[in-house]
């Protein structure tokens, strides 16, 4: 079957494509993925070849509704894709013209494949970054919710994955929040560059019929047509633009994934995480997996991956297109699943986690986490900050001997290592005291956490899609 020399460029050929060579071209086993943003391409470039007299409107109302028609078969799962017509824009072009004749063989006219996929990609991109950007939007909310809902609740907080300050557990997740702004700001900054239209620029240098692209840009929604043929029919950017704000993204959902895992665990006991996100196993009775953070940790090595593709993939490419750009298609597609995916994970998991509050303050407890409260304590009263480290040093050693913690020790236990310590001293040693203290912006006191949460609240809905 693909012994055919290809009827769109097979003019010039005097022996048919090798079987495998046809195979091993072909692109439509994965870009048919793109068929949506291709038809939607060429009736706006039909619409516009008809407005500046290239096209009758009758060639254009036939074309558009053959279209259409297309649209549905597709959708159907009725179409008929075949590799030997190489990719889907061949595909497609080959189908309009089954259905409505030698008009079908003019909607090419003015344009090469070079810049009819460069505008499918983009539009396909804008499509899948506004779908991206409303999860993103619910995870956001989602822990900015969670985070003013647990204001008051302690934690221990760590350096080093060792207790050191005790925070809030609303502190900590708007920690999270603070990353997922920022690659909200990245994917929006993306976006602007995606929204840009390369139909027009043709195979590379532009074509000779009196097109009219600002017509096609505001059909299609783009921002401008692009400035450069050269440039747009090669310009890949945006693809590792995207990749790369993924492949930050990712980063952050791996380090809270990670967190996740050790939170679940035993051994730290902070939080439950709901049945429905975990899973069993087939051995061990007693288990409740992490699942879901863990395969979010682990798809971050497959984002990673498409960006070094990508980049790799246009470095060194001469100007204009060049047929390795073919190769744009599967990790982008694979990177917009799995960033989709794993937002979605996220955003309906983040709202069911379930802080076990009595464990959380117990181990903030047991790690002397008011240690430094003292020491500030102690130079409020005059001590110099060197002094105090070195007298709550010798607290926390006999803390340790003794199994208490300092908030446990009476007032003559504590006077052994400073006279300067009086009863309250007890205000700062508590858990409740020393976060309260942190009372600044960015600090972690609960009132603090709950203005933060708000103005996070406010960035947010104050953010459109397509505009910042
Ligand atoms: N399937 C091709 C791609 O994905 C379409 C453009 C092919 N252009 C060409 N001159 N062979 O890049």
């Amino acid at each position: 079957m693909s012994q055919a020399t290809n009827q769109s460029w097979g003019g010039r050929f005097s022996e048919p494509t090798d079987a495998f060579v046809a195979r091993f071209t072909a692109s439509v086993t994965f870009d048919q993925r793109l068929a949506r943003q291709d038809i939607q391409g060429s009736i706006a470039h039909a619409t516009m070849l008809a407005r500046v007299g290239v096209l009758t409107d009758d060639e254009r109302d036939a074309i558009i509704n053959g279209l259409n028609e297309i649209q549905g078969e597709i959708e159907r799962g009725e179409f008929n894709w075949s590799v030997p017509l190489e990719d889907v824009h061949m595909n497609i072009e080959a189908r309009l013209t089954d259905k409505i004749g030698i008009t079908g063989k003019k909607l090419h006219t003015g344009r090469s494949r070079n810049d009819q996929v460069a505008t499918d990609i983009r539009l396909f991109m804008r499509d899948e970054i506004d779908v991206i950007e409303v999860e993103l939007k619910r995870l956001r909310e989602g822990m900015i919710e969670l985070a003013d809902r647990e204001a008051d609740t302690i934690m221990p907080g760590f350096t080093h994955l060792q207790t050191a300050q005790p925070v809030t557990f609303g502190h900590h997740i708007l920690a999270w929040q603070e990353m997922l702004s920022r690659d909200h700001e990245r994917l929006l900054d993306c976006r602007k560059r995606v929204n840009v239209m390369p139909l027009g620029a043709a195979a590379l240098a532009g074509t000779t019929y009196p097109i009219d692209r600002h017509v096609t840009a505001e059909l299609l929604g783009f921002d401008r047509p692009a400035e450069n043929s050269l440039d747009a029919v090669s310009d890949r950017d945006f693809a590792i633009e995207f990749t790369s704000f993924a492949s930050i993204l990712l980063m952050h959902l791996s380090r809270m994934s990670e967190e996740l895992v050790l939170w679940t665990s035993a051994q730290f006991n902070f939080i439950d995480l709901p049945d429905r996100f975990c899973t069993g196993s087939s051995i061990m009775p007693q288990k409740k997996n992490p699942d879901v953070p863990e395969l979010v940790r682990g798809k971050t090595g497959r984002v990673y991956g498409h960006l070094m593709a990508l980049l790799t993939l246009m470095k060194s490419q001469p100007l204009a297109y060049n047929k390795d750009n073919q190769e744009d298609k599967e990790p982008l597609f694979d990177a917009v699943d799995t960033v989709r995916d794993c937002l979605k994970a996220f955003a309906d998991m983040v709202p069911a986690i379930e802080p076990k509050k009595a464990s959380m303050v117990e181990a903030a407890r047991r790690g002397f986490s008011t240690a430094t409260d003292l020491a500030d304590y102690l130079v409020r009263k005059g001590v110099a900050f060197r002094d105090a480290h070195e007298i709550v040093g010798h607290s926390v050693a006999y803390g340790l001997k003794t199994e208490k913690d300092l908030s446990e020790m009476s007032l003559e236990e504590l006077k052994q290592f400073s006279d300067i310590i009086e009863q309250d001293v007890f205000e700062v040693l508590t858990l409740e005291g020393s976060v309260a203290a942190r009372n600044h912006i960015g600090g972690t006191a609960p009132n603090q956490v709950r203005a933060a949460a708000q103005r996070a609240r406010d960035a947010l809905s104050a953010l459109k899609a397509g505009a910042a």
